[in-house]
């Protein structure tokens, strides 16, 4: 059995960062399945379905083979570009992911990747519902203040042009989106490790899990 690392989290807790470094480290794979919920938001956009056509949804998801790469997106054979890291996508990622049939969708494509090698799987549900049985689970939080700062420069750093108080307020409704969801809510698993890293740089947090990870994939 490979070692499988979940780290789940909100919006901007510094997760993704966290975890392609951790992976980087350990020389993993890494996989953002974010982006996953993301590339289903934009492709259903773009064919105009909304979130209650149920029948629609279920039609076009037989239209859509998302594949993973040396680490890379691909979907219907093309590279996924930057395009799907607005917050307007993250918008429609958070509506989509509320419904059974795509979160069924994508679970088992997620378990499939993580079947095979030693990876950093980061989301909402990894810990809890996608590799409940990880060698190590984290659940890493921090301020949506600080969140928000932190999405904030990255996407400045991307040339992606954006308000803070428009990533704020976008931090705020997916946190209740994604917490308050029926199936698949973003939360803690019993056994996960918390880790809160307001104030911590997030080379710190890597390597507080660099530590948990040897310990436990010897
Ligand atoms: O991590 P992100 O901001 O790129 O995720 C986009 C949206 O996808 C997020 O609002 C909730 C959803 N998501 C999910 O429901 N489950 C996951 N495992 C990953 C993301």
């Amino acid at each position: 059995m490979p070692c499988r690392i979940a780290i789940d989290g909100p919006a901007g807790s510094g997760k993704t960062t966290v975890a392609k470094l951790l992976a980087k480290k350990l020389n993993f794979y890494y996989l953002d399945t974010g982006a996953m919920y993301r590339i289903v938001g934009l492709f259903l956009k773009s064919k105009n379905i909304d979130e209650n056509s149920i029948e629609k949804i279920n039609e076009e998801l037989r239209n859509l083979k998302i594949e993973f790469r040396n680490g890379q997106f691909y979907v219907n054979g093309e590279k996924v570009s930057d395009e799907i890291r607005t917050p307007e996508v993250g918008i429609y990622a958070s509506k989509f992911a509320s419904i059974p049939l795509v979160r069924e969708y994508l679970t088992k494509i997620q378990r499939e990747i993580s079947l095979k090698e030693n990876i950093v799987v980061e989301g909402r549900d990894i810990g809890t519902v996608v590799i409940p049985d990880a060698e190590v689970k984290i659940f890493l939080t921090a301020s949506p203040e600080e969140r928000a700062k932190r999405r904030y420069k990255e996407l400045k750093e991307k040339g992606i042009n954006v308000k803070y108080e428009d990533i704020l307020n976008e931090i705020r409704l997916r946190d209740k989106q994604d917490s308050e969801r029926k199936i698949a809510p973003l939360t803690k698993a019993d056994d996960a490790i918390l880790i809160d890293s307001t104030g911590l740089t997030l080379e710190e947090v890597v390597d507080i899990i660099y530590e948990v990870v040897k310990e436990r994939c010897k």
